[in-house]
């Protein structure tokens, strides 16, 4: 093994726990260490290969734009930042994007656009709450880190952005009782990724929906694990009926290139004027590029509807495993997991042992996020690891 996990581990300041291999390179579906090994991937960077590793058209824009123009800080005009923009808008509810480097990026810009609209939309100027859900993950800066509700990330470091009330995720009456006046926003990931693959009902996104219109709050779906296209449709919300006034995007939007985005609706945009946010680097040409090919390509119908099969196939062969532990199988499209009853960490090392990369969702859920291009090899591969890791822990 080469130096690199050391030297990693003696000079990168240790907020990760790492798989004991260093990788090299990817195509496809497969990632490789430096030994040529080969690995299966089921976790796509954490939802952000949607197009797998090594995309040539992906690879392509990027070459063709670095070369011409790598980066214009957002004090010009820039033709790939526009052309992301209109695509974005024309395919969701939103009529403007604000654009950024990461998804906590993203849902700080939301919590400052909601406070800016209720600010400039009534005289009350207590209306700065914000209400969130048990399990849900937004990110980790200081004001994303408050609506990220998880005691591990948070104690540490308290005090937290003030105003913020919890409700149980998917209990409408909870969610009912603390929308009130004083609420200018309510952040929602339609289906929770790091809280365990919990997909929100029509009927909760429904009440949340009805509740916000009632007080004047904004609705704001995190979209960043659960949109571009994971769950069979291009926007996880298209499955619910629902619509919000604001949804964050980032993770899958660059094609492993770092950018973020607050989608707004034009009332939003509204209140928000020059110099109340903005950022050096979002959405520089390469990046928009790159996003643009990614957009365009999970947008299209028959990537879509290839995520609804193979997310089908994916739920019905886990369904079919034999194992007593496990609790439940659940999730949409290709954004699935598998609810056990022990704790799942000791089989991710186990599937790097058969090749496969895996992910866990907290404690007790082992996560599935594969690039969106998996086949029904794939699949098979993935399910046939996890029968043979399983039934090793069942006989040990
Ligand atoms: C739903 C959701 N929101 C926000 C974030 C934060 O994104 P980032 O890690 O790019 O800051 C994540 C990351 O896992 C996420 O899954």
């Amino acid at each position: 093994m080469s130096d690199i996990p050391d030297k990693t581990e003696q000079y990168v300041l240790h907020t990760y726990n790492r798989a004991p291999f260093t990788l090299t390179r990817g195509e496809g579906m497969f990632v490789y260490d430096e030994t040529g090994k080969r690995y299966l991937d089921f976790v796509s960077g954490i939802s952000v290969n949607a197009l797998g590793h090594s995309d040539p058209e992906i690879a392509a824009a990027v070459t063709d734009q670095i070369a011409q123009l790598s980066h214009v800080c957002n004090l010009y005009y820039s033709a790939p930042q526009a052309n992301l923009a209109a695509l974005l808008c024309e395919s969701s509810f939103a009529d403007k994007v604000y654009f950024c480097n990461s998804g906590t990026e993203a849902v700080e810009a939301a919590i400052k656009f909601a406070r800016k609209y209720a600010r400039s939309s009534g005289s009350n100027p207590d209306k700065t709450g914000i209400v969130a859900f048990t399990g849900s993950f937004h990110g980790r800066t200081m004001g994303s880190l408050a609506l990220t509700i998880k005691e591990k990330y948070q104690a540490p470091f308290r005090p937290l952005m003030p105003g913020v009330s919890v409700a149980p995720f998917n209990d409408i009456d909870a969610a009912l009782n603390l929308i009130g006046p004083d609420t200018c926003a309510v952040f929602v990931e339609p289906i929770q990724g790091e809280g365990g693959i919990n997909s929100a009902t029509p009927e909760f996104l429904r009440a949340l929906r009805t509740a916000c219109d009632r007080v004047g709050a904004l609705l704001v779906f995190d979209e960043i694990q659960c949109g571009m296209g994971r769950t069979g449709t291009l926007w996880a919300y298209e499955q619910t009926g629902v619509q919000p006034d604001m949804m964050t995007l980032a993770k899958a939007l660059g094609g492993g290139l770092p950018i973020g985005a607050t989608l707004i609706t034009d009332a939003v945009a509204a209140a928000i004027e020059t110099g109340d946010h903005g950022s050096t680097f979002a959405a520089g040409p390469v990046l928009c590029r790159a996003a643009e090919v990614v957009l365009r390509r999970v947008s299209d119908a028959a990537m879509l509807e290839h995520v609804q099969k193979m997310g089908n196939l994916l739920l019905d062969k886990l369904r079919q495993l034999n194992s007593p532990h496990i609790v439940e199988v659940r999730g949409k499209g290709l954004m699935v997991g598998v609810e056990m009853d022990f704790e799942v960490a000791p089989l991710i090392p186990a599937g790097y042992k058969h090749g496969v990369l895996l992910l866990n969702a907290g404690t007790h859920v082992l996560r599935f996020l594969p690039p969106l291009i998996v086949e029904p090899q794939h699949i098979d591969q993935l399910v046939e690891t996890l029968d043979d890791i399983l039934s090793e822990i069942t006989t040990a």
